[in-house]
């Protein structure tokens, strides 16, 4: 990708719209910072629960409490079932955690061993937190209809391909496709949070719960909510590239403006999903 000195250079543009692309590109990079720190605030927060709620409550014996995130938790005598789900959650612990401090540039750069180890656990983790999901959605079922359960499974299949393809990129040292794939997979393993933002933010705005059934939990928005808690995210991150490599101003202010909009919205799902669901969990 080249540099805004370097686009410039080949622009035959007066001052004023010089400055503009300037201003643009800052406003891009701005934005997408601030959507940064937004998501990791609410990913840690996300983690904060895992550990404390499943941590706390299996260090007191009380399994019970494990089927709050789903129906399922610990199902005496099904021994290979609740060692998938002790995994689960664990690998969720370390890797929506270690998942954010890949994207910051100053560790990649001052820190290479330390962004190549926690790679290897992210890529790991993320396809053996996928392999248990996928045998507990086969072997006991979730809630909702069986369309919602092909999404969430569509997604552990995608973190698999996509973590496959970023890892022979960066063996090959083809490291800017490495970066776009990595990104990818970023989502993908965050799309169980982007489920759950999404969620509490669409009940917060619709005033109460629209489109499904609280007490089946089935119904088109949550079918939607399936496929959309990657797909939504991986569009907009594509949208994302496609800016960044244009060199249109315009294009760079529409997409501050949507990655603003959308870090709003998420703010609204965090501050949900944080009051509602995982805090009276742990308190
Ligand atoms: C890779 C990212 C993933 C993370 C970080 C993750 C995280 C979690 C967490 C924290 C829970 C506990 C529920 C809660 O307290 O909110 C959970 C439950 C569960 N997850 Fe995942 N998960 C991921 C991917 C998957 C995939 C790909 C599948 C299926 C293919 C899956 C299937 C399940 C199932 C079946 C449960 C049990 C909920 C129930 O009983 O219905 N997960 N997951």
């Amino acid at each position: 990708m080249a540099s805004v000195e370097d686009t410039l250079l080949n622009k035959p543009w007066s001052p004023a719209d010089r400055k503009y692309y300037r201003i643009a590109d800052k406003s891009l990079k701005l934005s997408a910072a601030f959507w940064f720190l937004a998501a990791v605030i609410g990913q840690w927060i996300f983690v904060y629960y895992v550990a404390v709620h499943y941590g706390g409550t299996a260090l007191q014996g009380d399994w019970a409490a494990w089927s709050a995130g789903g129906p399922q938790g610990i199902i005496p005598g099904d021994s290979l079932g609740n060692f998938s789900m002790a995994m689960h959650v664990f690998l969720a612990i370390i890797v929506v955690f270690g998942g954010p401090l890949q994207l910051i540039p100053q560790l990649r750069t001052r820190f290479p061993t330390f962004h190549r180890w926690n790679g290897r656990i992210f890529v790991f983790g993320a396809f053996a937190i996928s392999l248990f999901g996928l045998y507990m959605i086969m072997t006991r079922g979730s809630v909702g209809a069986p369309i919602q359960h092909l999404g969430t499974s569509l997604g552990g299949v995608l973190i698999i391909i996509f973590g496959v393809i970023a890892v022979r990129h960066a063996m090959r040292r083809n490291i800017a496709v490495h970066r776009q794939w990595a990104m990818r997979l970023f989502m993908l393993v965050n799309a169980v949070w982007f489920f759950r933002i999404g969620l509490m933010a669409w009940i917060i705005l619709n005033n109460g719960p629209a489109g499904f059934d609280m007490e089946t939990f089935t119904g088109p928005f949550l079918v939607f909510l399936s496929f959309g808690q990657y797909l939504v995210p991986l569009a907009v991150l594509e949208l994302y590239f496609r800016t960044q490599k244009s060199t249109s101003t315009a294009a760079r202010f529409a997409m501050s403006g949507i990655v603003v909009v959308l870090t709003l919205i998420m703010g609204v799902g965090i501050f949900g999903a944080t009051m509602g669901m995982w805090l009276p969990r742990i308190t």
